[in-house]
């Protein structure tokens, strides 16, 4: 098959890929590289850091495979996709697990000031008396959209000894009880915000979440608390945080995802020593990306059986 590669995705799954299909990548290439890239493609990979405009789509008349090696869909037009009856597949569940353990790690160091006792014991500080921190345990964990990576966050704070609480788009009594399964006990935003001691951001970007987390929540957010976002850059104004970080209202936040993302962008954030900041690399272990990219090669092979012969019998 013609396919497209858009982002960088496991190595070995590429070199299959290459064995097996007419490959051309361009990874994270801006618009007008991708139109004339997807000219003659049957399928397109890619994950996020590259936008998948409905006028990049209407450049490859044979497109008929999209594989979002991944789990958000905000850098898509989904708009186009439904009209044009393109198949979508999406590989949310490997990366999951990685952005939860990302998460907790966050808290973890955020609550010890892991990032400050490094960077002063390099410097020759030693600041043993110094720096302290808090326990997880007893805290309050608040789930912002508590779907499936921020039920494993959840999971991982009840292991840990944390009172969690969850909010989702569509609260009812059967997601209570599911969500009471797994320790995490069904709130809402105002109780999250009030209450939570840490607060894991869990919501995809769209018209609804842009700026969730704006001067406003973050005024009602508990005196000390900490802000962790590994979902998208919009949901959290950065400024409002910025602010409230250097007022001192916060304890300090872990952002993984940033409103501007790429090389030599600079997060509004960044001169903040109580704060974390990653480059999108939530998804980003080898484990995760290994188990995406067999499920390229699973779906790439289903969808060629699928795909009907040309007059000659051949398959495209
Ligand atoms: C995702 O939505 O799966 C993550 O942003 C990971 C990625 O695509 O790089």
């Amino acid at each position: 098959m013609r396919i497209l590669v858009a982002s960088p995705i496991f190595p070995a799954t590429l070199k299959k890929l290459r064995e097996e299909h007419d490959v051309v990548d361009a990874f994270n290439a801006p618009e007008d590289e991708l139109k004339s890239h997807i000219a003659d493609r049957e399928v397109l990979v890619f994950r996020s850091g590259v936008n998948i405009t409905g006028d990049v789509m209407a450049c490859a008349p044979n497109l008929s495979l999209l594989i979002r090696a991944g789990s958000g869909l905000d850098n898509l037009d989904m708009t186009y996709v439904q009209e044009h009856d393109l198949k979508l597949v999406r590989v949310p569940g490997p990366g999951a697990r990685a952005v939860a353990e990302l998460a907790f790690a966050f808290m973890l160091a955020l609550a010890r000031q892991v990032p400050l006792a490094d960077r002063l014991t390099r410097e020759g500080r030693w600041a043993k008396h110094e720096i302290s921190g808090y326990l997880l345990a007893d805290k309050t964990l608040g789930i912002y959209g508590a779907g499936s990576i921020g039920t494993q966050v959840g999971q991982m704070g009840a292991a840990w000894g944390m009172r969690v609480i969850g909010c989702v788009e569509h609260p009812s009594p059967a997601r209570a009880a599911s969500l009471g399964e797994q320790g995490i006990h069904l709130a809402d935003s105002r109780e999250l915000l009030t209450t939570s001691d840490f607060l894991s951001i869990h919501v995809p970007l769209q018209d609804s979440t842009r700026n969730l987390i704006d001067a406003g929540a973050i005024a009602q957010m508990k005196p000390g608390a900490f802000l962790i976002n590994l979902a998208r850059g919009g949901v959290v104004d950065e400024e409002a945080l910025h602010d409230a970080l250097k007022e001192g209202h916060l304890g300090g936040a872990g952002m993984d995802v940033h409103k501007d993302e790429g090389e030599g962008r600079i997060s509004p954030l960044a001169d903040l020593s109580n704060v974390i900041l990653t480059p999108h690399m939530g998804a980003g272990t080898v484990d995760s990306q290994r188990r995406i990219g067999e499920r390229i090669l699973e779906i790439i092979a289903s969808h060629r059986l699928e795909e009907p012969a040309d007059s000659s019998g051949r398959k495209a």
